[in-house]
């Protein structure tokens, strides 16, 4: 199972890569807009801050399948490491992925919103396809159901494209999106970090430092103990 981050925000890349156990980063054109930077220089920046090894989701924005793959071209000149294209699943996106998954391209089909969407992705050539998780309950879906669907087909035809599901605004989306067998998650900061925190968990943390401190005073730790 992999954990990405999907945000363009530096720092908040920086707090992740320092906390968690990441895998990568996705980022999108939105995420990069938000940012208000030099598209390559920033990815550059993202690449320093994870090391070469961590996944890069780097996203076109043409929508035809011939100005796709000579932007996936660029990417890959400009930006070193590990990078995944993000191709929209559209007709012409599917058309780019046949033809750079040829190339030994590693892509990611985005924008997914059904499992037939994903199932042609897969079998044009991507190594993750990433369903719209919250976008579909927003629109009166559901996205774990489709999540559920992409996985039980790429089993079915024992398909080894990873299923990375994305856009999530709470932990309930993404633990049911797990439970259905989705191989990875991209998640911002924000949900992230919620991933982790517990009430309970803070509070008996508390109680066992006041019940340690009643006996051996306050502030110390094990390297006060002889
Ligand atoms: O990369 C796709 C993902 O960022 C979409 O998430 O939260 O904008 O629906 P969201």
């Amino acid at each position: 199972m992999l954990y990405l981050l999907d945000t363009a925000n530096l720092s908040e890349i920086r707090k992740a890569y320092d906390l968690y156990p990441m895998d990568g980063v996705t980022t999108n054109p939105t995420l990069i807009a938000n940012e208000q930077v030099n598209f390559i220089d920033h990815l550059k920046e993202i690449r320093l801050i994870i090391g070469e090894e961590s996944m890069l989701h780097a996203q076109v924005l043409s929508n035809t399948a011939e100005t796709m793959i000579e932007e996936a071209q660029y990417l890959l000149e400009k930006i070193g490491g590990n990078l995944y294209i993000k191709i929209p699943a559209t007709s012409q996106g599917i058309k780019a992925i046949k033809i750079l998954s040829q190339k030994g391209i590693k892509l990611t089909a985005t924008a997914i919103f059904t499992a037939q969407q994903a199932l042609m992705a897969a079998k044009a050539g991507a190594a993750f396809v990433a369903p719209y998780v919250n976008r579909i309950d927003n629109i009166s879906g559901s996205g774990v159901s489709v999540v559920e669907d992409i996985v039980r087909l790429f089993d079915t035809f024992d398909i080894n494209t990873k299923v990375l599901a994305a856009s999530f605004k709470n932990v309930q989306l993404v633990h049911n999106s797990l439970l259905t067998g989705a191989h990875s998650i991209t998640v911002n900061m924000e949900t992230f970090d919620m991933l982790i925190e517990h009430p309970l968990t803070d509070w008996s943390v508390d109680q066992f430092v006041k019940d340690w401190e009643l006996q051996y005073g306050r502030g110390k730790t094990v390297l006060d103990m002889i």
